[in-house]
């Protein structure tokens, strides 16, 4: 691959140019599946695109470890990270460490910290909540009265936050600083979102500065919850103790920042794009408005259809035979999920979006020991507001020009004009 083909495959503006992108993962899945990429601002790394091989990396995370290299940053931002760390005057060797930067044994310990709240019990719970905040947005579409408005700031964009922040206890006054934080903290490869390119040092210097802000809000809860603990998750993860001891500071906010980052843009890519998707598909919003049944299937389709998350990285801690090639030990492995969830080997018409794909393994929440914590909370979401949309939405119509956050790590909307007329 050439450089500028390299360059590409790491640009966010690249990532939010849909048709751009596919087009590349669709010829490296064709023609180079696992793909030494050497961009110019970037250290190089092994691009996989097939379904298969993401999944096999994904599964063998003994091998394939988090720890050293999580994401896509230039050399630039890498080293304003060292930087910023340093700057903490050696309390912490590095600014962040979520589940997502931590391999085994530390990982299953973490993780085991708040994994039966999320897979069980804790999220249940938050059922009726959720329902209300999604009936909370039909009621604001309501207030446009069929004239246009923009979807992606008006509806996607916050329904997610306050379900988030609902579920850790952040009062509504302090959400709008929360959303501030995340946009700028996921948009800052984004010149209208972090205010320059975000790809020299300074930028990333800013980038991390916003940690610090998340970090005092978030130690303050902690402290608060362990001196009066109530029946939420930020209590649960202040009280948390992996090794049967108390988590460090530095464990504790990244654990809330995490939640609080993961768990919203995410969602709310997801709002947006699944609308888009029925509006660039009519036939679609029609069979889904004739059988609300099929929302289950809808979701799990705009969850393959969108794949927020554009890839994680791992590094091989050992040489590792995948198909026909060695990864190296030390080598870097970026998985790139949109990718995987076009592969033909694996979907039927991968471009064409079918709220009744069966069966629909998408890789959307990755796969294996890291995949998605917030999986259920994030389905339980998304058909909840689905079906409050469904039931009370009449019809549906574009209204202006689409714009996509440009972020090679978590793709979203800055605007999604539309029309939308109201039952009742
Ligand atoms: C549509 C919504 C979402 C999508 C598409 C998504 C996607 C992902 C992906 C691809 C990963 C990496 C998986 C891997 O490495 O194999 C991940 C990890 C994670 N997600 Fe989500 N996510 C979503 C919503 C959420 C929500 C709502 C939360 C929390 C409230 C959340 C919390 C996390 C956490 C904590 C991790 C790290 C898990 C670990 O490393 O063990 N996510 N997510």
């Amino acid at each position: 691959m050439s450089t500028e083909l390299a360059d590409a495959l790491v640009s966010p503006a690249v990532h939010a140019d849909e048709p751009r992108i596919h087009a590349l993962f669709s010829e490296l899945r064709r023609t180079s599946p696992i793909h030494w990429t050497q961009p110019t601002d970037y250290r190089p790394f092994w691009a996989l695109t097939r379904h298969a091989d993401i999944m096999e990396v994904s599964r063998k995370n003994d091998v394939f470890i988090n720890s050293r290299r999580l994401n896509l940053m230039t050399r630039a931002q890498e080293a304003a990270a060292k930087r910023a760390a340093g700057k903490s005057g050696g309390k912490y060797d590095r600014m962040y460490r979520t589940v997502a930067h931590m391999d085994n044994p530390d990982h299953r310990e973490y993780r085991r910290v708040t994994a039966e709240w999320f897979m069980g019990p804790g999220v249940r719970k938050f059922e009726a909540a959720v329902a209300a905040l999604a009936e909370e947005s039909l009621d604001h579409i309501a207030t446009f009265g069929g004239e246009s408005f923009d979807y992606a700031r008006e509806v996607a964009n916050l329904f997610p936050l306050r379900v988030i922040m609902s579920i850790l206890g952040v009062p509504r006054e302090d959400q709008p600083l929360m959303l501030r934080l995340t946009q700028e903290f996921f948009g800052a490869d984004d010149t209208d979102l972090s205010g320059d390119g975000g790809r020299d040092g300074s930028a990333a210097g800013q980038h991390f500065d916003l940690l610090g802000q998340f970090f005092d809000y978030f130690t303050a809860m902690a402290e608060d919850r362990r001196k009066q603990p109530r029946d939420d998750l930020a209590t649960v993860i202040a009280c948390g103790r992996p090794y049967d001891g108390p988590m460090g500071d530095l464990e504790t906010a990244s654990y809330y920042a995490v939640i609080a980052t993961a768990g919203h843009d995410t969602t709310a890519a997801v709002t947006a794009g699944g609308l888009l998707a029925l509006l660039e598909n009519p036939d679609q919003w029609r069979k889904l408005r004739s059988d609300p049944e099929k929302t289950k299937g809808a979701v799990e389709e705009m969850l393959r259809w969108v794949s927020p998350v554009k890839h994680f990285l791992r590094t091989a801690r050992e040489d590792y035979r995948l198909g026909d090639t060695t990864i190296a030990a030390g080598d870097g492995v970026a998985l790139f999920y949109p990718s995987a969830n076009r592969d033909d080997a694996v979907f039927a018409d991968p471009f064409r979006f079918d709220i009744e794909r069966a069966p629909n393994k998408h890789l959307a929440f990755g796969f294996g020991g890291h995949m998605c914590l917030g999986l259920s909370l994030a389905r339980l979401e998304l058909t909840t507001f689905l079906r409050a949309f469904v039931r009370r939405v009449d019809s549906i119509e574009p209204a202006g020009d689409v714009q996509r956050i440009h972020a090679n790590l978590v793709g979203g909307f800055k605007a999604l004009p539309v029309r939308l007329s109201l039952a009742h």
